[in-house]
Parts: structure tokens; C-alpha cells; sequence
């Protein structure tokens, strides 16, 4: 049996699937599965029972995803902080991973044709001290480019670049925080909280925050498009304040020539995207060969 459960959904919840799907979707879906020793507790079982159930919850969220046409889904599975709890809690849910996404990979090309895709995200810290040194040198290469440096361009910096920002985040457990999971990624995003713990997460659980997804997305629509206005508009300004620097630096009178103004904006924004190209390549070499000799060394 496939670990992402097989299985269509029942008439009813097919039904209401059917009802919700008729309002705007979220594509991309961000969970904080919390919970799972206080469920383990509720129901006196050991705790390690209670990390094994939540794994389980995730294959069959995963399936409801699929159904409900959510092609993206990011999971918050352990954190950095999750490290120092005990050594046999942290093997326990080191062992659950192990043999729970091994699995995962094996039928990697299987989800493909589902337009499933797995990718596993580090945590700032542990991005790899060459791609550190990258990012340093390029900030100092730009150095007299202080506008090529923008929220954009961070933005692309990061392992998430390639994937749009989640549009709805959901922890579980009644917790109201995000415990540094995907800060910069949600700033636009629609949070729900629900009190429900991890693994007695059901189908009406999502079904209700994507509801809640559905009565915001008119005001979350409003305020990224304003965000993404805001952006430009910035970047605008900044490349036209350096052309006046370098207008005034050449002696041209305080407003130039208009012409010869538009001119050297075109060529100044050609040659900033530019740059940012060939930083971007770069980063991506060099991520793309940290994570071949990554893949040559746990081989
Ligand atoms: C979330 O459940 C799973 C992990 C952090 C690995 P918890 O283990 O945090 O369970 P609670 O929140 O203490 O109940
Ligand atoms: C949060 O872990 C991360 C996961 C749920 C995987 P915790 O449940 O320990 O979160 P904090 O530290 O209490 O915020
Ligand atoms: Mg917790």
C-alpha cells in the first residue's frame, strides 16, 4: 500500500470536496503538526505511539490534499529546538522519519504523475558555509549597487525560491505561534489555528480552515498585490535616485536632459537585473553542487 493512503473519500466528504472547490484554492498549504504528546497522553499511550500516529496523519492529510487538488504542501516536522528534548524521544521521531519518507522517496515517481513533489527545506543556520560566503561576497561585490540588494532578490536567495509562498498556514494543538517555521514565507499568508491536536486531525478540520482561506482571500488577494506594487514602486525609486547621483556627478544640470535621463535608467535597470542574474546563477550552482556531494556522501 502506498504510504500517501490510497482510497477516494467518502460520498460526503466527496461532495463537500466538490463544494468547496467551486470557491478559490489554496495551491500551497503550510502545517504545523503539533500535538502529538499531548495526544498521547489523552489517549495513555506512550509517547512514541503518539509521534508514530502523527506520521500517519500526515500520509492521510497528504491524500486529502490530493483530492482537494492542493498540489504543494510544506510540513513542519521538526525543528531545530526539537533537538534538545530527550535523546530516546529524539531517536524515537529520527527513526519514525527514516522509515516514513524513505518510503515517501521510493514512490517518489509515482506521486510525480499525482504533480507531487518533495523537497526538504534546512533552517537558515544550516545553510552551507560556501553558500554563506556566496551570499557575503555578492553583498559585497554590489556594494556600490546598494539598490540591487531588495526584499525580491531575498526572497530568491532562499531554498523556498522556487515555490510560491504558502497561501494557507494551519498549526494544530491550540498553540498560537509560528516557532520560526517559514517566517518570511507567510507574511501574506492566511494563519488559522485550531485547537484540535495533531493526530486527530480529520478531513473537516481542513476543510474548515480552508474555509477560513476562502472568506479572506479577498483582503489577502488586496494586501499582497499592494505588497508587490510597493516593491516596484521602491525599486523604481531607487533606481532613479541613482541616476540623478550619477546625472549631478556629471555635472548635468539638476533635472538633465529628460531624454538622456530615461536612457540611462533603462540601462541602469538592464544592468542591475543583470547582476542579480548572475548572482542568482551562481547561488544556484552552488547549491545544486552542495546537495549532488550531500547526496555522494549518504550514499
Ligand atoms: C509535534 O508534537 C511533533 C514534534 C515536535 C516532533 P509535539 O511533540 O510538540 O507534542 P506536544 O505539542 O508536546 O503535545
Ligand atoms: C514545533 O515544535 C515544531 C513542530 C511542531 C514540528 P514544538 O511543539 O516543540 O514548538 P514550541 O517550541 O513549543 O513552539
Ligand atoms: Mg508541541
Amino acid at each position: 500500500m502506498s504510504w500517501i493512503k490510497e482510497g477516494e473519500l467518502t460520498i460526503i466528504e466527496r461532495f463537500c470536496a466538490n463544494v468547496i472547490k467551486a470557491g478559490p484554492m489554496p495551491k500551497h498549504v503550510a502545517f504545523i503538526m503539533d500535538g502529538n504528546r499531548r495526544y498521547a497522553q489523552k489517549c495513555h499511550v506512550k509517547r512514541q505511539q503518539g509521534h508514530s500516529e502523527g506520521f500517519d496523519k500526515l500520509a492521510q492529510t497528504l491524500r486529502w490534499c490530493l483530492n482537494l487538488d492542493i498540489r504543494e504542501v510544506t510540513v513542519y516536522a521538526f525543528s531545530i529546538e526539537n533537538f534538545k528534548r530527550s535523546k530516546e524521544e529524539v531517536d524515537g521521531l529520527m527513526e519514525l522519519a527514516r522509515q516514513k519518507f524513505s518510503r515517501l522517496l521510493e514512490e517518489q515517481e509515482n506521486l510525480k504523475k499525482h504533480g507531487v513533489r518533495i523537497r526538504v527545506l534546512g533552517d537558515l543556520p544550516l545553510l552551507p558555509l560556501d553558500i554563506q560566503e556566496l551570499i557575503a561576497q555578492a553583498v559585497l561585490a554590489t556594494r556600490n549597487y546598494n539598490n540591487d540588494v531588495s526584499e525580491s532578490l531575498l526572497d530568491k536567495c532562499l531554498y523556498t525560491n522556487n515555490s510560491p509562498n504558502p497561501d494557507l498556514l494551519i498549526r494544530t494543538s491550540g498553540e498560537v505561534r509560528l516557532s520560526d517555521f517559514l517566517l518570511w514565507q507567510t507574511s501574506h499568508s492566511c494563519l488559522v489555528f485550531q485547537s484540535v491536536l495533531w493526530p486527530e486531525y480529520s478531513f473537516w478540520n481542513l476543510c474548515e480552515a480552508i474555509l477560513r482561506f476562502q472568506m479572506n482571500h479577498s483582503a489577502l488577494q488586496k494586501a499582497r498585490d499592494l505588497h508587490m506594487e510597493e516593491g516596484k514602486r521602491q525599486q523604481l525609486e531607487s533606481d532613479q535616485a541613482y541616476v540623478t547621483n550619477k546625472l549631478q556627478q556629471e555635472g548635468s544640470a539638476s533635472h538633465g536632459d529628460s531624454q538622456r535621463r530615461r536612457t540611462l535608467l533603462q540601462k541602469y535597470t538592464a544592468l542591475r537585473e543583470e547582476r542579480i542574474q548572475s548572482f542568482l546563477q551562481a547561488l544556484e550552482h552552488k547549491r545544486v553542487d552542495f546537495l549532488e556531494r550531500l547526496c555522494t556522501v549518504s550514499a
